[in-house]
């Protein structure tokens, strides 16, 4: 980041190496990244230490973080203009973890549906970290007074959190924290399961039928489409209640052709589903070909990878390291 740029407004955001990312992911989230880079500073994380709250194995977790910072620059985010760097380089991020731990409170903790989903979903391993999470991830937006973070619906509870673990915090101690707030986009927000459209998309769902891949090949693109759970009804019309399918599918389709929803109704007016999945499916695929191809270049520079997450490290370090002694002192901490 420039001197110059230094008066810009700040945005972070992160996305958890569990996997290769979804179309979910990417709609919601990382496509927005490269976009906000010339109005904003803007710090992007692989949130690696978040992936520990779910068992990982550990070879995996390391190819994936690196992996998801490739991702990430494939999809457009520039190591010159914006932060890159991994989550867990940044020592200060688990420094203000423990200080908001200590500010957030169990009932609050205790209602984050995340929370409650993953529980239920890996009962064997409801650990601490687990449901201390959105007090991580407030550190890690707070940490650099971040004003604005885009991130899916999903992440909105998380948000709401650490707009009230800042406020707390500015209340008890005095004013240091800035306000975040969301930047949520109105369509895509939350794409949904091509195989059940009333649940998101989500990477670890057990039916690979159920979300695209951003490494998926065409073939397989154009086939997860086709097989996308739809309705009897043979319209394609934009209703998210009464049509979640379709719905879901139109609005992949218009962020990837940039045409409205009517102009897609009219597009298939009379035609079934066949050629309007055919359609979805073809221009998914045109869409991430070139990240698919700018994703397997940098990849295979793994040194160029490792220089970018060092730097990022480096400069997102000197700006949490700044806050931490901040936030140390404020509390009380002895400092020598
Ligand atoms: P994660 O890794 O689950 O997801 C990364 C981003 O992708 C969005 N997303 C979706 N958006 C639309 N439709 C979907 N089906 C879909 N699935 C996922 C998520 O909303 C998210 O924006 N806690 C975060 C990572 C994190 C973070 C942060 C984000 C850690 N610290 C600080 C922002 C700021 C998470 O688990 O995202």
């Amino acid at each position: 980041m420039s001197e110059q740029s230094e008066r810009k407004r700040v945005i972070l955001s992160g996305i958890q190496p569990t996997g290769t990312f979804t179309l979910g992911n990417y709609i919601g989230a990382v496509r927005n990244w490269a976009k906000l880079q010339d109005e904003f500073d803007c710090l992007y994380m692989v949130a690696d230490l978040h992936a520990l709250t779910v068992r990982q194995d550990p070879a995996a977790l390391r190819r994936h973080s690196r992996e998801a910072a490739a991702m990430i620059l494939a999809s457009g985010v520039d190591p010159k203009r914006s932060i890159l760097f991994v989550q867990s380089h940044v020592p200060a991020h688990t420094q203000l973890n423990w200080i908001f731990c200590c500010n957030a409170q169990f009932g609050e903790l205790s209602r984050m549906t995340q929370f409650k989903d993953k529980s239920a979903k890996h009962p064997d391993n409801v650990n601490g970290g687990l449901f201390t999470y959105p007090a991580l991830m407030a550190a890690d937006i707070l940490i650099y007074n971040a004003e604005l973070v885009p991130v899916g619906q999903d992440q909105t509870q998380h948000l709401e959190l650490a707009r009230n673990i800042a406020q707390r915090f500015n209340n008890n101690y005095s004013p240091t924290f800035v306000m975040p707030e969301g930047y949520v986009t109105k369509e895509g927000a939350k794409i949904m399961s091509l195989a059940d459209p009333t649940r998101k998309m989500s990477k670890s769902d057990t039916n690979a039928n159920a979300f695209i891949l951003l490494t998926d090949d065409r073939d397989t693109i154009t086939r997860k489409f086709k097989r996308a759970v739809t309705d009897s009804e043979g319209e394609v019309r934009y209703d998210p209640a009464a049509k979640p399918g379709v719905s879901n599918l139109m609005a992949i389709y218009h962020i990837f052709t940039g045409k409205t929803m009517e102009e897609i109704q009219h597009e298939f007016e009379g035609q079934g589903y066949g050629a309007f999945k055919e359609a979805v499916g073809t221009a998914v695929a045109d869409g991430l070909a070139p990240i698919q191809n700018e994703y397997n270049r940098i990849l295979a520079d793994k040194e160029y990878v490792d220089t970018v997450l060092k730097e990022g490290a480096e400069s997102a370090s000197r700006i949490a390291n700044k806050m931490i002694q901040k936030v140390y002192r404020k509390v009380g901490l002895l400092q020598l």
